[in-house]
This record gives structure tokens, C-alpha cells and sequence, in this order.
């Protein structure tokens, strides 16, 4: 049984992963240039203050592209809210806990389906929705005073929960990684992190 191995994600959900990823760290450096006066160097780097401009205006583009293309991905699955989610979120993962341990899960835990639905989805939407208005509709001075107030807030919710998500995707459990490298885990790595998931690929 260990050395089976399920395949969890298709070429294109990881595909589309790393567009996603991708384009938010060129977002999220160039954003933390023209934040910043004193990180303003970061901007050097993408060719000056006028270019990064422009590679973060186009950035966002395939960002806000890239994001709608996860509904497909993830949508249906995010908002089917389950018994073993309300286990999980009472429990909080098990992760502040040596004793408790939440129910099998399935193939994204609750944790993952409000990630995705309220970080990535809602303040993904929000940090584009208010990036268009500041670059197409910039004529009332209400309306760029609410949209820069938009788009600080969700780069505020994005810069702890991405890299909180990079550290539970990597280091904080081995093996999760290849889920967005192979598309594939091992059948142990399946068992413990997503064992009803596995019952249903047929391990036992
Ligand atoms: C270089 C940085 C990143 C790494 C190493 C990484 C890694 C991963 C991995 C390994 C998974 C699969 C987790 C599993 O199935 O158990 C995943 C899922 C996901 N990632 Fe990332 N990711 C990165 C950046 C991002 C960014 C920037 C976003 C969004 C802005 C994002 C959005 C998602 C979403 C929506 C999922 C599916 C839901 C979930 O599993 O949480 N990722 N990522």
C-alpha cells in the first residue's frame, strides 16, 4: 500500500496554480515598492518605478484571469460545507491540540476551502475589483480613496495568510508540496492528511 500513489491534481489545476502564485509575488513585491519609500530599491529591480507600474498593472490582469479560472477548480468543492468540515474547524485542524485530531477529511479539509474561498477568492476579487478601478475608473477622488482603502486592506489579509499557506503547503507537512509539483502523493501521505479522500481512491 505505501508506495502507491494517487493523483490529487490535474497538469491544469497546477498549471493554473503557479499562474496564480507566480503573478501574485511579482504583485505582491512590486506592490510592497510603491508602498514603502524605503523598499522602493525592490522596483530597481523590475526595471524602475515607470516598468513596474506597468508589470504590476499586467500582472493583475493575469492574476484576476487566473483566479476566476480556480472557480472551476475549486468552487463546487469550497462551498459543499461537510460533517467532517464542522469536525475540523471545531477541533481547529488539531493543530493547537496534542490530543485531538480531526476526522478523516476529504480531498480539501475546511481549513483549505476557506483559504481559498475567503482569502484567495473573496480578497483575490476585492485586491482586483479595487486594482481595475484605480487603473480604468480614477476620476473621483471617493472612489480612488475607496479603492486604495480596498486594495491596501486585502494586500494587508494577503501578506499573513500567503505565507502561512506556503509554510503548511512545504516544511510544516512533507510531502504536500508534490501536490503542486507531480500532482500525485503517496498513499500514507493521503491516510494522514486526507483519509476519507483516500477511502474514497480506494485505500485502505
Ligand atoms: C510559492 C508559493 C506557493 C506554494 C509553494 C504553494 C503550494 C501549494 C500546495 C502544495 C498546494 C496543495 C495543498 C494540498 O492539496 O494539500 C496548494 C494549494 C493551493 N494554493 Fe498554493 N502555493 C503557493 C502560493 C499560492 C498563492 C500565492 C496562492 C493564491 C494567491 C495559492 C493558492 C492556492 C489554492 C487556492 C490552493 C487550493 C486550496 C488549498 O489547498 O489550500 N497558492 N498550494
Amino acid at each position: 500500500m505505501e508506495k502507491r500513489l494517487l493523483q490529487k491534481t490535474t497538469a491544469w489545476e497546477r498549471c493554473n496554480h503557479w499562474i496564480l502564485a507566480l503573478s501574485f509575488i511579482v504583485l505582491f513585491l512590486t506592490g510592497l515598492g510603491f508602498l514603502y519609500q524605503s523598499l522602493n530599491w525592490i522596483n530597481t529591480v523590475f526595471g524602475g518605478n515607470h516598468l513596474a507600474k506597468e508589470i504590476h498593472r499586467w500582472g493583475g490582469l493575469v492574476f484576476a484571469i487566473s483566479l476566476i479560472l480556480t472557480m472551476g477548480n475549486y468552487f463546487a468543492e469550497a462551498v459543499s460545507f461537510t460533517e467532517e468540515d464542522k469536525k475540523w474547524l471545531s477541533s481547529l485542524g488539531g493543530y493547537f491540540s496534542r490530543t485531538e485530531e480531526p476526522p478523516p477529511q476529504g480531498r480539501l479539509n475546511a481549513g483549505q476551502k476557506l483559504f481559498y474561498l475567503v482569502v484567495v477568492l473573496i480578497f483575490g476579487l476585492a485586491i482586483s475589483l479595487s486594482g481595475f478601478m484605480l487603473w480604468f475608473f480614477n476620476t473621483s477622488r471617493g472612489l480612488i480613496l475607496f479603492a486604495h482603502f480596498l486594495h491596501n486592506l486585502s494586500y494587508i489579509v494577503f501578506a499573513f495568510a500567503v505565507p502561512l499557506h506556503i509554510y503548511l503547503s512545504t516544511a510544516a507537512n512533507p510531502g504536500t508540496l508534490r501536490v503542486m509539483t507531480r500532482g500525485t502523493v503517496s498513499a500514507a501521505w493521503a491516510k494522514k492528511h486526507h483519509g476519507k479522500w483516500a477511502r474514497d481512491m480506494g485505500v485502505d
